[in-house]
């Protein structure tokens, strides 16, 4: 186990996920379609169905390309005609795991609002408390984070080979935090 790292189970990323919505609904935003962002935002996207039942869009948008070279702005790996043609007029809620430079997430948003929807709404399951590399868009409106975080490196159940292992490790981290506490 390393201790600078911040461990997420499964069953956190499913509550976070579930808290999120209710934020969502209770701040009157009714989306008419999500938008993940892979690879990260698939897996919190498929949970946030399960609470809005909204059809999902998927995207890539990586600082690797398909070639997994590290380029120095996020690129398009993956974009669709329908994400185009399903945005005009409408209400998307953008997902994505965790909210740590920006630059991933407003060059996102970026793109989709040259597409007209009424509005963009960002969700992520973390956002890092740091000084960011760019700001939204003031068309950005609605932004939800599950948990805010100091600048640490959130360790996601799904890069985890040992599944046991690492929920085992977020249990005796959170231990650990409520001793200190
Ligand atoms: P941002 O707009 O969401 O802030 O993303 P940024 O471009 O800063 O992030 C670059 C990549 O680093 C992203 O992955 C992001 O998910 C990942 N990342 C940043 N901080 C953490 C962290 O604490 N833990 C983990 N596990 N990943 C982090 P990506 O290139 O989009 O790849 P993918 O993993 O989503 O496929
Ligand atoms: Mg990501």
């Amino acid at each position: 186990m390393d201790k600078k790292k911040f461990y997420v189970s499964y069953n956190s990323v499913h509550k976070l996920v579930k808290n999120l919505s209710e934020q969502l609904i209770s701040t009157g935003f009714d989306p008419d379609v999500i938008v993940a962002i892979g690879s990260g935002g698939f897996i919190p996207a498929r949970i946030m169905k399960t609470f809005i039942n909204r059809p999902i869009y998927a995207v890539g948008i990586s600082y690797y390309g398909i070639d997994n070279k590290h380029k120095d702005h996020p690129t398009k790996i993956q974009w669709i005609d329908e994400v185009q043609s399903q945005l005009e007029g409408k209400k998307v809620l953008l997902i994505d795991e965790v909210d740590d430079t920006r630059a991933t997430l407003a060059y996102c948003v970026g793109e989709l609002l040259k597409f007209k929807p009424e509005e963009i709404a960002v969700l992520v399951l973390h956002n890092k408390q740091k000084d960011k590399d760019v700001e939204f868009p003031i068309e950005i409106k609605r932004y939800f984070a599950g948990l805010e975080l100091g600048n640490v490196w959130i360790k996601y159940p799904w890069d985890a080979e040992d599944i046991e292992e690492h929920t085992e490790n977020e249990r005796i981290m959170l231990e650990q935090t409520k001793e200190r506490t």
